[in-house]
């Protein structure tokens, strides 16, 4: 299967909300790389990072984008710090295009503002973190979208443009 369209990018840049529409838009199906290892561990993610630490959710977040499989072409959003790891960008690369939803540390801090599920931006280290991180997902994506001033529909647009469906 390489027709899928795969979403990354840091916490809070609109992966899910924009994957939703455009499975729908498409007729695609939607897998969520961090819906897949909650209901796998039956436990919420914070749960996950607060009783097993960081690395055992990685070990998960592998195993579950190494077990993809399709029947027919899907929308894949993956949890912010998936593509990280470069056996899984080099798995997903082989799935589809990847798009990469670029977001500022500022939109970033407004969206999460009173967000408690994501253990890692409870650390106050969001503008370092997304720093270290945007120069791998910019080599790892085939596209990328500055999202900041633009609401999910007009990202679906987007990227179904620069994908010419
Ligand atoms: C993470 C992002 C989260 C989730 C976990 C770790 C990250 O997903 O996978 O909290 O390292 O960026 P979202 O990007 O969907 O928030």
């Amino acid at each position: 299967m390489n027709d899928c369209i795969i979403l990354i990018g840091f916490m809070g840049a609109g992966k899910t909300t924009v994957g939703k529409i455009l499975a729908k838009d498409l007729g695609y199906d939607l897998i969520d790389t961090d819906t897949i290892i909650e209901s796998r561990l039956n436990m919420k993610i914070s749960d996950i990072f607060r009783d097993f630490g960081e690395a055992y959710f990685r070990k998960e977040e592998k195993a579950v984008i190494h077990g993809l499989s399709f029947n027919r072409p899907a929308v894949i959003s993956c949890g912010g710090g998936s593509v990280l790891d470069s056996d899984n960008a080099d798995i997903l690369k082989a799935f589809g295009k990847i798009i990469y939803l670029k977001v500022s540390a500022e939109t970033v801090c407004e969206r999460t503002a009173d967000d408690t599920s994501r253990p890692l931006l409870s650390k106050g280290n969001i503008s370092e973190l997304l720093k270290s991180r945007d120069e791998i997902y910019s080599k790892v994506c085939d596209f990328s979208i500055d999202t900041d001033c633009l609401k999910a529909t007009e990202i679906a647009d987007k990227i179904k443009k620069m994908l010419k469906y």
